[in-house]
């Protein structure tokens, strides 16, 4: 359908009607294109898809290397919208080209409710089912946390936790030096977890909008990068350099530093994770995650969580039935009680505001 060959033919018929033929199913071909990229901006069953050429970072699965060398790259970066359902795919004919529409997969928009907790809705019962749901583990965990490993971090008061046990992938992939981490966090200078996980021979990657440099490098395996985690990309409307802070969702990050997956994903994000965890249940990221280990916050319903308190509840205790549902398993829980024990604002239901929940995905290979 390129307009050369569309020339061409018309050059060896020549026939006028031919090259208006051409001309109007370019234009209409350019017309599509740029619809195309009206609807991704509009996010429409679209993710930005930066191929390995364009970006000019190192090809998928290879790791960055350096701090320099992700920063360039970044600096280089040009974003292609093309409307694609897999990440990763290369850049499909966007509309009306071929005939048979492109494979793709659904694109979800919310994540599937729950039924009430009870037939009549009510903050009570809502709240004591998510309390009991985040204070179960589902699946025992024989050996948690770093014991063979060069720091204890059973020794921290507060610990993050992850499942060392044969049958889950996570130890395996420690030994064999293959581990990634991804630290999701809002300048807490507690990164205890962080070293003894680079400590023992895993990549770390910390995303931290707080930091003074766009990306440091601290030893062998730990890297900074000052960037935001959130459940949208910007605007692409809006040049980068006028943007005051770099904010990716986590599929964006994987696919611009060519990662394919995560061992583990830590976050402690003030409010942020219940939104970051529906952007990674919708597009399917949670898939590339091994262990979640998260910080969930209850005292208030969270940036963009909207509705009554029984609402709100349903709908957290939801997302994490959307983890059960992709064969991820609660193995600890941890009820913080250093932190203020409130529960929507109020002192009830013997809650915390403040839980570290870890998951493992049983399907991980
Ligand atoms: C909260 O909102 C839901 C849905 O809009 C409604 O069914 C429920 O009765 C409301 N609950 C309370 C306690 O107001
Ligand atoms: C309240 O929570 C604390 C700490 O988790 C627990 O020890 C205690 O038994 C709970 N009290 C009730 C009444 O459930």
């Amino acid at each position: 359908m390129s307009a050369w060959r569309c020339a061409a033919q018309d050059w060896r018929r020549g026939k006028g009607l031919a090259l208006r033929l051409c001309l109007l199913l370019s234009a209409t071909l350019v017309l599509c294109l740029r619809l195309g990229l009206r609807r991704s901006w509009a996010g429409v069953d679209a993710k930005p898809a930066v191929t390995e050429r364009e970006s000019g970072l190192p090809p998928a699965g290879r790791r960055v290397h350096g701090a320099n060398e992700a920063s360039s790259a970044g600096r280089r970066r040009q974003v292609t919208y093309v409307r694609s359902g897999r990440r990763r795919s290369p850049a499909e004919p966007t509309c009306c080209l071929q005939g048979a529409p492109p494979r793709r997969k659904t694109i979800r928009w919310h994540i599937d409710l729950q039924p009430w907790a009870s037939p009549t809705p009510s903050l009570s019962d809502e709240a004591f089912r998510l309390l009991k749901y985040i204070s179960t583990a589902q699946i025992s965990c024989n050996r948690m946390n770093m014991k063979d490993l060069p720091r204890n971090l059973d020794s921290l008061k507060r610990p993050w936790s992850v499942c060392l046990d044969d049958r889950f992938n996570l130890v395996h992939q420690i030994k064999s030096k293959q581990c990634r981490l991804y630290s999701l966090g809002l300048g807490s200078d507690d990164n205890q977890f962080e070293i003894s996980m680079a400590d023992s021979g895993c990549e770390v990657h910390r995303f931290d909008p707080s930091i003074k440099l766009a990306h440091v490098q601290e030893g062998q395996h730990l890297w900074y990068h000052r960037l935001s985690i959130d459940w949208r990309d910007p605007n692409p409307m809006i040049a980068a350099h006028k943007l005051h802070t770099n904010t990716k969702k986590l599929g964006t990050i994987l696919n611009d530093f060519g990662h394919h997956k995560i061992d583990v994903l830590k976050a402690d994000m003030e409010s942020a994770e219940w939104k970051i965890l529906e952007n990674l249940i919708l597009e399917d990221t949670v898939e590339q995650i091994g262990q979640l280990v998260f910080e969930i916050h209850v005292h208030w319903p969270g940036f963009e969580v909207s509705g009554n308190d029984s609402t709100v509840v349903r709908y957290w205790y939801s997302l994490l039935k959307e983890l059960e549902l992709k064969d991820f398993r609660l193995f600890h829980t941890y009820k913080d009680l250093s932190k203020p024990q409130m529960f929507l604002k109020r002192e009830a239901f013997n809650a915390s505001s403040c839980y570290r929940l870890s998951w493992v995905n049983t399907r991980w290979k």
